[in-house]
C-alpha cells in the first residue's frame, strides 16, 4: 500500500520542512493538494511553490498533483513543468476528460481522474484504458481533517473489478487511490476494498505526534 502524505494539514508556513520530514520517514509519494478557491472553497499553492519544493527535495519523491481547480485542462502542463510526475484531474471540472488525460500522458506525466463522493464511477470507467490511477474522494474536497465517507465502498469495489478485468484482457494496471479521512483505524479496510494507494493528511501531520510515529501506527494497522 502506498501511503501518500498530503501536506495540507502540515505547517504551511514551513512546507519544505514538512515535506522533508515525510521523505525522511520513508514516504516518497507526496500528494500535493492544489486548490484554486473556485472548484473548492479553499486556495492553497500552485506551480511556483511546487517548483521550489522539487528544488528542495531533489528528483526522488513522486509529486502527485491533485488538481482541485477549474481549468486543469489548460493548466496541467505548468504542474508538469514545476516537477510533478503525476496529475489527477476532477471529472467534475474537466469538460473533455478523454482528451485531457491522454494529453497529460503525452506530456510525460502519469494521469489520474478524481471522483467526488457524489460522483458516479461511470466517467472513470469510460477512460480506464487511458489512465494510471483513479482517485476516489472519501471526503468532499477542500479541507483536511474531515470524516471518512464510507458510502464510497461500492465505487471502489466496482473499480477494482473493472481494473482486474482490464488487466486480465492485457490492458493497463490502474491504481486505486483513496483520499480523505484515511487513518490507522480504517486503512486495512481500504486495502481489502482494493485500494493500493492512500492519501493521509491529518493522520500523519498533527500536533500529537511526529510523521514517523504516526506512520508506524499506520504500518502496524496494515500488517
Ligand atoms: C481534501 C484533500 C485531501 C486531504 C486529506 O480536499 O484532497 O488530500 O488533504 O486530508 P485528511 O487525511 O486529513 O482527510
Ligand atoms: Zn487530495
Amino acid at each position: 500500500m502506498i501511503i501518500a502524505p498530503s501536506v495540507l494539514t502540515a505547517d504551511l508556513a514551513d512546507l519544505g520542512s514538512a515535506c522533508k520530514e515525510a521523505v525522511d520517514a520513508g514516504l516518497d509519494w507526496l500528494h500535493l493538494d492544489v486548490m484554486d478557491g473556485n472548484f473548492v472553497p479553499n486556495l492553497t499553492f500552485g506551480p511556483p511553490v511546487i517548483a521550489k519544493l522539487r528544488q528542495a527535495l531533489g528528483d526522488g519523491p513522486v509529486f502527485d498533483a491533485h488538481l482541485m481547480i477549474e481549468n486543469a485542462e489548460e493548466s496541467f502542463q505548468q504542474y508538469i513543468d514545476a516537477g510533478c510526475n503525476h496529475i489527477s484531474v476532477h471529472v467534475e471540472a474537466v469538460r473533455h476528460l478523454h482528451r485531457c488525460v491522454t494529453a497529460i500522458r503525452a506530456a510525460g506525466a502519469s494521469a489520474g481522474v478524481v471522483l467526488n463522493p457524489g460522483t458516479a464511477v461511470d466517467a472513470a470507467l469510460e477512460v480506464l484504458p487511458e489512465i494510471d490511477l483513479v482517485l476516489v474522494m472519501s471526503v468532499n474536497p477542500g479541507f483536511g481533517g474531515q470524516s471518512f465517507i464510507s458510502t464510497v465502498e461500492n465505487k471502489v469495489r466496482t473499480l477494482a473489478k473493472a481494473i482486474s478485468e482490464q488487466v486480465a484482457n492485457g490492458g493497463r494496471e490502474v491504481q486505486i487511490q483513496i483520499d480523505g479521512g484515511v487513518k490507522a483505524h480504517n486503512i486495512a479496510m481500504l486495502h481489502e476494498w482494493g485500494a493500493r494507494n492512500c492519501v493521509v493528511g491529518s493522520g500523519l501531520f498533527n500536533q500529537t505526534s511526529s510523521v514517523a510515529e504516526n506512520l508506524a501506527v499506520i504500518h502496524q494497522a496494515l500488517e
